[in-house]
């Protein structure tokens, strides 16, 4: 979704956006553009499309100045044109604001604005801030205020007047070298180097160029200069800056060899499951530790329910975690969709742990679940891959996923290390509450195997080239796995949907003979999910139920399962492991089966139309 990218410094401000808003471009957007601040002028260039045309734009005609702000836009009011696009200017050009979020009274406000002489060019709710901030700037002129306070004292005094969420990021004619930004529902980081400041609504953007970084909560409003750097909260005054580290290397963002970052961050698994478990397994106990999670043995003990709450991918995963909690931990364990759980206000009682799942930390959604529990007085925690983030830091303690930025927007590795740690999770559970030695043993050497396992299983890779074949001009397709396997089947159909386009549903598999076997015709493939497990001979009888009704079938399944493989159209082997970790080494071939589907259908992979990859609107 929508991203703000800022810097004041001494370099070129348009060259340092243009590559923060390459590296912002993931996220998903539809129109992007940048302004510049240069001798008391501001310099704008903005338009519908794609960052490589706004630097063809650049190319062409140059803007000066060493301190700007930037911004892609995913529209939520008025359609992606180069005049919705992002920074909007204010009063005559005296501002340019961009921003991330929703106004909700920008109606309201509009039609004060208008009333006051303020004319619109656009069908944004930004440009009514815009508005806002150059009417305050007009009537503060106060000549106790020195002129470099000018535009905080305005901000400050506009950001009252707007309902909704909002990331900002504000420059003004008159005050060279300033950015002012603020932050309410909507995150953002400041980047402190060596005498310049950077701003973005995601760390990425700014890696290269610093990995000190300092997180703003809501309600702070930060003033930056190329050597200064002041924050204050809105009701409560000055705020000590404090700087945290960024823990993974910026070229982790990087493409490197690979064609796209789907495929990356799919190779990148083993890698992820080993930094998702490293520290964390105990041998002596046969235990998990998971320091962050600020829970005592005792309260461990006293809980009587879990509840996840999640969005897309990460739902999966929470369902995996399902399974495995109740089955080793003998919890019992609901999952929630995080936009329902907000609002169908579900009874909980006092013996209830919420728990959200989130990669980004950022969906509105999955946020708004965490606010709603914690306005209940329920205790929260959080499963959360981007460190820092408005998640992160609202639960009252969490497990961080140490997977590295996703980049794709079809989450991957994400899914994975969730996975991982739920796992991590069942475990540390399950000890507390009567799991036997023996068996939290071997729980613990399914997850020391399981990136070896994960090596193996993406061994299928040439298979799952040739079977992409298959689906290339497929219009539907089913996926069905059961148990534990019923979530990475529900994962696989939406990987193939969310970056082919093609319709696909998954279902348990027994649940196939109420309805969905109706579909079944030879045009419409079949996936089981279907590694060897207590229930495969009845997996068996589904699949040649799908075959005799001429249903082309792919099986994933343990290598040198025979009678599978002779059942199967197209059999992908994966190596032979303990049930725990199965939904790791199933989900890669599916995985690879979406990325190669999409790439023989010239699909855009890293960034499917109509997705984003961090969700911040309801
Ligand atoms: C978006 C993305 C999905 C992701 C979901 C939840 O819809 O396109 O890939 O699974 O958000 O994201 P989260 O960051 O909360 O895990």
């Amino acid at each position: 979704m929508c991203g703000i990218v800022g810097y004041t410094g001494h370099e070129s401000a348009a060259s340092v956006l243009l590559a923060g808003l390459r590296r912002l471009e993931y996220r998903g957007y539809d129109s992007t553009g940048i302004a510049s601040l240069h001798d008391g002028r501001l310099h704008l260039r903005k338009l519908a499309g794609r960052v490589r045309r706004l630097e063809e734009a650049l190319a062409e005609s140059p803007i000066p100045g060493a301190c700007g702000i930037g911004h892609t836009r995913w529209a939520t009011h008025g359609p992606p044109s180069d005049i919705n696009a992002h920074p909007h200017l204010g009063g005559e050009g005296e501002v340019a604001v961009v921003h991330n979020g929703v106004i909700e009274n920008h109606d309201a406000l509009r039609a004060e604005l208008s009333a006051d002489g303020f004319t619109f060019q656009s069908q944004t709710d930004t440009e009514v801030i815009a508005h806002l901030i150059a009417r305050e700037l007009r009537l503060l002129r106060d000549p106790q205020i020195p002129r470099a306070d000018l535009l905080l004292n305005a901000v400050l005094r506009a950001l009252p007047r707007l309902e909704g969420t909002y990331g900002l990021a504000i420059l003004h004619r008159d005050s060279p070298g300033l950015i002012v930004a603020a932050r309410q529902g909507s995150p953002l980081v400041v980047g402190v180097g060596e005498h310049e400041h950077l701003l973005a609504s995601d760390a990425t953007a700014i890696a290269p160029h610093t990995r000190q970084v300092v997180f703003l909560e809501d309600g702070e409003v930060v003033r930056l200069t190329p050597d200064s750097l002041q924050i204050a909260h809105v009701n409560r005054g000055p705020v000590t800056p404090r700087i945290d580290r960024i823990d993974w290397a910026p070229d982790a963002a990087e493409l490197g060899p690979h064609d796209h970052y789907m495929q990356k961050e799919i190779r990148e698994q083993p890698e992820t499951l080993r930094n998702a478990c490293r520290g964390r397994l105990r041998r002596d106990q046969a235990t998990a530790v998971l320091g962050g999670l600020n829970l005592t043995p005792r309260q461990v003990r006293h809980i009587r329910r879990i509840v996840f709450a999640a969005c897309g991918t990460s739902w999966h995963a929470a369902l995996v975690g399902e399974y495995l909690i109740e089955r080793l931990a003998r919890l019992p364990v609901e999952v929630e969709y995080a936009s329902e759980f907000r609002y169908r206000n579900p009874p909980l009682d006092d013996r209830t742990l919420v728990f959200v799942l989130s990669q980004s930390g950022e969906t509105a959604d999955t946020l708004g679940a965490l606010h709603e529990a914690k306005r209940r007085g329920f205790p929260t925690r959080a499963i959360v891959n981007t460190v820092g983030s408005s998640i992160a830091r609202a639960a009252d303690g969490g497990i961080y996923l140490h997977a590295g930025p996703e980049i794709g927007v079809a989450s991957t590795k994400a899914f994975s290390a969730q996975v991982a740690v739920l796992a991590l999770l069942a475990l540390y559970f399950g000890r507390i509450r009567g799991l036997p030695f023996v068996d939290g043993l071997a729980a613990l050497e399914a997850l020391e195997f399981a990136p070896e396992a994960m090596a193996q299983a993406l061994q299928t890779e040439p298979l799952v080239r040739d079977a992409a074949s298959r689906f290339q001009s497929t219009r539907s397709a089913l996926f069905l796995g059961r148990d534990l396997l019923y979530p990475v089947a529900l994962e696989g159909a939406l990987k193939l949907k969310e970056i082919s386009y093609i319709h696909a549903e998954g279902y348990p598999t027994a649940e196939m003979k109420h309805g969905p076997i109706a579909l079944i015709d030879p045009e419409t493939p079949t996936v089981f999910v279907a590694p060897r497990g207590p229930l495969h001979a009845k997996t068996l009888s589904n699949i040649a139920e799908v075959k005799a009704r001429g249903g082309p079938i792919l099986a994933v399944g343990t290598q040198g399962d025979a009678e599978l493989q002779r059942l199967a159209d197209v059999f992908l082997p994966v190596p032979d492991v303990p049930e725990l970790i199965q939904p790791l080494v199933a989900v890669a071939p599916l995985q690879l089966l979406a990325y190669h589907v999409a790439r023989l259908r010239g699909c855009d992979i890293d960034k499917p139309r109509n997705l984003a990859k961090s969700v911040t609107v309801e």
